[in-house]
């Protein structure tokens, strides 16, 4: 387990501008030492800038780096002691596999007995032992991602940065080379700071995920929170899927929606009456009332029904589209059942919620 106490990297208020126009807004968050570190957000939102600034590829318009405790903020990149892999693996094609990864050593001016030694090393734990003396041009994409992620790790950095390295890759190899690259974390123990706009990953491989918009951070936290917490409608919209309404909450608790539903509000978190509110409730919270259930105690369940107006089956799970008599619309899913068990477009449904999975969002311009 990383040792979540100590910070590897501080940015107290760094930004970057072009011209006028900020790539990072003025942004502080710490990164611990071990952590591993997700820059997760729609293209254009500042990741790979905001990595840049950390590496010293970008010198900053404002603010401060700390590395390790220590001012950070003009050094040269050589200096900051930070391993990059990047999305284009960026192999020298003429090398083989084996001086790919030697060549950070030998600028540093290791013996080639060492180079031997920890090249050997890096390509085994990459699991490309017996690869060493292939050209990027005879290795596959993941093969090639593995040498850029040893030549990387080769070094022993004090900090990991990948760019989107997972890219260029197809589903099933991505998802294989997540679990990789999390095992490889896990046992060198370094400090990993990831890019992806692919929340799926982000959730899957990060001790915290940071999430960006508009060259600032939405919401910094594990995956958990981001996933259950979403701090507002961008964030709740950008990890998984969610139903949202809005509307103004009565002296009863209860949210009177646009179409005059009222929704009974959780009891955990009040919102004052009068006030204005949107609300997120994810799919798989929203089950389908079933006659033969037996019913669970101490729930104040809210039951709407409609009708079924989509399916999609994908296999494990299938998405239900419910639309209400005044037209709202939720999405809820459920395991799947075989065909004939199936909800069809049209079929009467009656589903429920427990108002408590109900998060309230902030207003995003607060
Ligand atoms: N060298 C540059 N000159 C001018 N504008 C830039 C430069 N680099 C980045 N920007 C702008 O800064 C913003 C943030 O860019 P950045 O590359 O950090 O985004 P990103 O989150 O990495 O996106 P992607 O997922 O597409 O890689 C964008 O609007 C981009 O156009
Ligand atoms: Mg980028």
């Amino acid at each position: 387990m990383p040792d979540l106490e100590q910070n590897m990297i501080e940015l107290k208020a760094i930004s970057k501008q072009f011209g006028s126009t900020y790539a990072l807004r003025p942004t502080s968050f710490s990164v611990k030492k071990g952590e591993f570190l997700t820059l997760l957000g729609p293209s254009g939102s500042g990741k790979s800038t905001l990595l840049n600034l950390i590496s010293g590829g970008y010198s900053a318009t404002s603010g401060q780096i700390l590395m390790n405790g220590s001012d950070i903020t003009d050094a040269p990149p050589r200096k900051r002691g930070i391993g990059m892999v990047f999305q284009n693996y960026a192999l020298m094609p003429h090398m083989t596999a084996f001086d790919n990864v030697a060549y950070p050593l030998r600028v540093r001016g290791v013996s080639e007995a060492d180079i031997k030694l920890k090249v050997l090393d890096a390509l085994k734990r990459v699991g490309l032992a017996g690869f060493e003396d292939r050209k990027p041009k005879q290795l596959s994409g993941g093969q090639q991602q593995r040498v850029g992620i040893a030549r990387c790790i080769v070094y022993s950095p004090s900090t990991i940065m990948m760019d989107e390295p997972l890219g260029a890759l197809d589903k099933n190899l991505r998802e294989q080379m997540q679990d990789e690259i999390k095992t490889l974390h896990n046992e060198i123990g370094t400090t990993f700071i990831y890019v992806t706009h692919d929340q799926e990953e982000a959730l899957n491989m990060s001790d915290r995920i940071c999430l960006m918009n508009n060259g600032g951070v939405v919401q910094l936290g594990t995956p958990d929170e981001l996933y259950f917490h979403p701090v507002n409608k961008f964030a709740a919209q950008f990890i998984g899927e969610s139903n949202l309404l809005s509307g103004t909450v009565d002296g009863d608790n209860k949210l009177r929606t646009g179409t005059g539903h009222l929704l009974t509000m959780p009891l955990s978190r009040r919102v004052p009456a009068g006030e204005t509110c949107e609300v997120m409730l994810r799919p798989e919270r929203i089950q389908i009332v079933d006659p033969n259930q037996a019913e669970s105690l101490g729930v104040a369940w809210t039951v709407v029904s409609g009708n079924v107006a989509n399916v999609s089956f994908i296999g494990s799970m299938t998405t239900l589209a419910v639309r209400l008599t005044d037209g709202t619309l939720f999405k809820l899913k459920t395991t799947s059942l075989p065909e004939k068990h199936r909800y069809k477009i049209g079929d009467p449904i009656e589903v429920r919620w427990n108002p408590e999975d109900l998060v309230i969002l902030q207003n995003e311009k607060s």
